[in-house]
């Protein structure tokens, strides 16, 4: 099955920067949230990057307004079910995601590939509360989008070879590569990140160095491009404690226990650079 059209829900973060890879590389876009001060804020943040890439002549400015205009924001969740292939990147609460799921059903078409975004969530579990499990899939980007090279593509349990080619096929289009992975809790990248991460904040909880040292050590000492608690801010601390919930409970091992400072700053509302405050302050 060809895909031509794509519906986002979630014009937050990732939303914003999947529109924006997508309208980019030719597909027709509808982008979907419940506030429609989040999709104006989304509109004005792809125009900001895709201007960023024609100063940087990674793109033409016809390449921009063509894929501006490609891209059509709607407050209506049954726009999105007329689409071929929905990128679900809500809010990560699996509630959330089944009350999504739940709402586009009536409106999907027969064939529409649904997919999520989660970064952590059991891609066979959502998929067992639609009607569809043998047509969904785990699409998992990096944040920033248009930068990152990487999608991890998850299939569940009952995900069928059709569906996994025709999101392969998009990944090739999209000038991105795939990493396959298994429906296990947090996948690959986030299995191996997200613990590095929680490490860092032990690390800074033990006192064994300060903030700046840790990323400092980090970024010269093992070339990282961000030092892990830059990263955790960047992130958002709100989804990687959520991660590490995700991976405690599912994997059932001590080892992956979220550090009590993570928790505390959580708690606080100081979620990183949303927030303006995390592990540093950004006011
Ligand atoms: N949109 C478009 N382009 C962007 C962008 C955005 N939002 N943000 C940065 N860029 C571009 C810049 O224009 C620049 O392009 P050129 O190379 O063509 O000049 C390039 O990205 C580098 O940006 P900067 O020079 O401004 O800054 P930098 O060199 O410090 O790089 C960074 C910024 C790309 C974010 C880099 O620090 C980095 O790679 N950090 C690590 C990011 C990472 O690990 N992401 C994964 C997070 S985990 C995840 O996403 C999974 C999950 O589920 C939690």
């Amino acid at each position: 099955m060809e895909i031509k059209s794509v519906g986002v829900i979630g014009a937050g973060q990732m939303g914003n920067g999947i529109a924006h890879v997508m309208a980019l590389a030719g597909y027709d876009v509808r982008l979907n949230d419940v506030r429609q001060e989040a999709l104006d804020q989304a509109v004005a943040l792809i125009t900001r990057n895709l201007d960023r890439q024609v100063s940087r002549e990674k793109i033409s400015a016809h390449e921009r307004d063509t894929a501006l205009a490609r891209i059509k924001t709607t407050l209506d969740i049954s726009a999105v079910g007329e689409t071929d292939l929905v990128v679900e990147a809500a809010t990560e609460r699996e509630d959330v995601k089944h009350k999504i799921f739940e709402s586009l059903g009536p409106h999907l078409r027969p064939n529409t590939i649904l997919t999520s975004n989660t970064s952590s969530i059991s891609i066979t579990r959502l998929a067992s509360r639609t009607d569809r499990p043998e047509k969904f899939m785990g699409f998992h980007f990096m944040n920033p989008v248009p930068v990152m090279q990487l999608v991890e593509l998850i299939r569940g349990i009952a995900t069928d070879q059709p569906t996994y080619q025709a999101c392969l096929t998009v990944v090739n289009r999209l000038g991105k590569t795939a990493a396959s992975a298994e429906d296990f809790p947090a996948f690959i990248v986030n299995r191996i990140l997200i613990p590095m991460i929680n490490e860092a904040v032990y690390t800074l909880y033990e006192g064994v160095g300060n903030v700046k040292s840790i990323d400092m050590a980090m970024k010269l000492g093992a070339n990282h491009p961000m030092g892990p608690l830059e990263l955790a801010d960047f992130i958002g601390l709100d989804t990687c404690l959520a991660i590490m919930n995700v991976l405690h409970d599912g994997l059932a091992d001590t080892k992956y226990r979220p550090c009590p400072l993570l928790t505390k700053y959580v708690e606080a509302g100081w979620l990183g650079r949303k927030t303006q405050r995390g592990f540093y302050d950004y006011r």
